[in-house]
């Protein structure tokens, strides 16, 4: 079977930052960042940047490009004997898809929901109660909820379509249009974002710094956590993108470029945020840290309450911004499917529409657990243990396959080397041999220490 190939390198670039930009930057991080120290949380995000995410970015762009497949064929040629990890990270891509494609679904709902605010005054009852029907009294599996399948099966159908057309008819395609306009999206939300009232105050709180948290391990943990999901490594979708590359290509360039801009995005998007946060307290007369909430509550209740009080063209504003959800999303949504469709298709040697049809399918069957009424008990449950345990377990297994188990660091860094024009240094076997296993090794039985004695 002869290998797919993006169209260009820029393809590639956009296709790459298309999967790492997601509803990770637009709606976790600034959550992440409020609850896990705010100003002092960027100590222990650059360490774990620096000290895992962009290492393990480069691990991956090599392995994809090297050995040509997606992760279980890619780490059985490491050692024959580790061809599971790559299942492992290609399932729980698929599981994250799952929900992923429900959160969808509900920023599809609420782009039609910003015309005219059809939320009303009180927009967490409207979230839960009307839109998610979890009523009292409506058990775990209270039936289906139409208002949710509706626009989440609409979804489903565009991702299928999207993934049938392959990479460079589908992934680059989707990338090269919705990137440019999602980033149009975020600089325009950012600059009103600063010129409401009171967004002074919330910045006040993205930036000012509570470094008692730095003492804690879940506030490094978090910090692992958000620049993995954020960067999309650990989950076999560098590996699989980079494999689609042509054999000389930028690899050490591009990696730059793609955790540069990610993390700029995240962190400007947040500007925008914590201003929209900040003009909403000093509405209400209330300090910034009542109007915060989790993640999916920042989304669906807090900015609801913020179109509502929105200063003129507030219809205008709520669309751009769960539109803006809905771009960074889907782009991040058509990666998580791909890592487990090229290894289906390798493994068993199937067309891509049937290995597109079979995962997607799965897929969609599960997550219709979450349409159900009361389905968000479950999606909280998913989310805690693939964040807490999954990612860092399996980010630790790699590092210790490529530098220990098969030692096949050094060879890798002259793969880059060889067909990049920028050169990475002898820094980063060291890094992949020591200080990223070491370091997160470290911070979870240290959690596990503080949790368990
Ligand atoms: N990076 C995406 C985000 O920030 O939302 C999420 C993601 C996509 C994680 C693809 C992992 C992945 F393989």
């Amino acid at each position: 079977m002869k290998r797919e190939q993006w169209g260009t390198k820029y393809g590639f670039i956009l296709a790459a930052m298309g999967s790492a930009i997601g509803l990770g930057n637009l709606v976790r991080y600034p959550s992440v960042v409020y609850e896990n120290g705010a100003g002092a949380f960027l100590i222990p995000y650059f360490v774990a940047l620096f000290t895992a995410g962009i290492p393990i970015l480069f691990l991956e762009y090599s392995l994809g490009h090297k050995y040509r497949g997606a992760g279980p064929w890619v780490y059985q040629k490491l050692s024959k004997k580790w061809e599971w990890l790559g299942w492992w990270q290609s399932i729980v891509a698929f599981v994250i898809l799952s929900y992923y494609m429900v959160i969808l679904g509900w920023a599809l709902s609420y782009t039609y929901y910003s015309f005219g605010a059809q939320w009303g005054e009180d927009t967490e009852s409207f979230f839960f109660n009307d839109y998610l029907g979890v009523t009292e009294g409506v058990g775990v599996l209270g039936g289906i909820q139409w208002k949710v399948l509706i626009p989440v099966a609409i979804l489903w159908a565009l991702l299928f379509w999207v993934l049938h057309r392959g990479a460079k008819r589908g992934i680059e395609w989707a990338s090269k249009f919705m990137i440019p306009i999602l980033v149009a999206m975020i600089v325009l939300i950012t600059i009103r974002g600063l010129t409401l009232e009171g967004a002074v105050k919330g910045l006040e709180a993205y930036f000012t710094p509570d470094f008692a948290a730095l003492s804690k391990p879940e506030v490094w943990i978090n910090a692992y956590g958000q620049v993995f999901f954020t960067l999309s490594v650990g989950f076999c979708t560098m590996i699989t993108y980079a494999s689609y590359l042509p054999k000389r290509s930028d690899l050490a360039n591009s990696g730059f470029i793609v955790a540069l801009s990610n993390c700029s995005f995240e962190f400007f998007a947040a500007i925008g945020i914590f201003s929209a946060l900040g003009f909403l307290a000093t509405q209400q007369g209330v300090e910034v840290g009542e109007v915060v909430a989790g993640t999916l509550g920042m989304s669906f209740v807090v900015f609801p309450q913020i179109i509502n009080q929105f200063p003129g063209l507030n219809s205008l504003f709520g669309v751009m911004f769960f539109v803006s959800l809905l771009f960074a999303g889907f782009t991040s949504a058509v990666s998580l499917a791909e890592p487990g469709i090229a290894a289906i298709r390798e493994k068993f040697g199937l067309s891509r529409k049937a290995a597109v049809n079979w995962l997607c399918g799965a897929s969609a069957l599960l997550s219709l657990l979450y349409v159900f009424k009361g389905g968000l008990y479950f999606l909280d449950i998913v989310d805690y243990f693939i964040n807490n345990y999954g990612i860092v377990v399996s980010a630790i297994l790699m590092v210790v396959l490529a530098g220990w188990v098969s030692k096949q660091v050094d060879s890798l860094q002259n793969h880059i080397n060889d067909v990049s024009i920028v050169r990475i240094g002898a820094w980063w076997p060291i890094v992949i041999r020591f200080i990223t296993p070491l370091s997160l090794a470290a911070m979870v039985l240290w959690n596990i220490y503080k949790e368990w004695m």
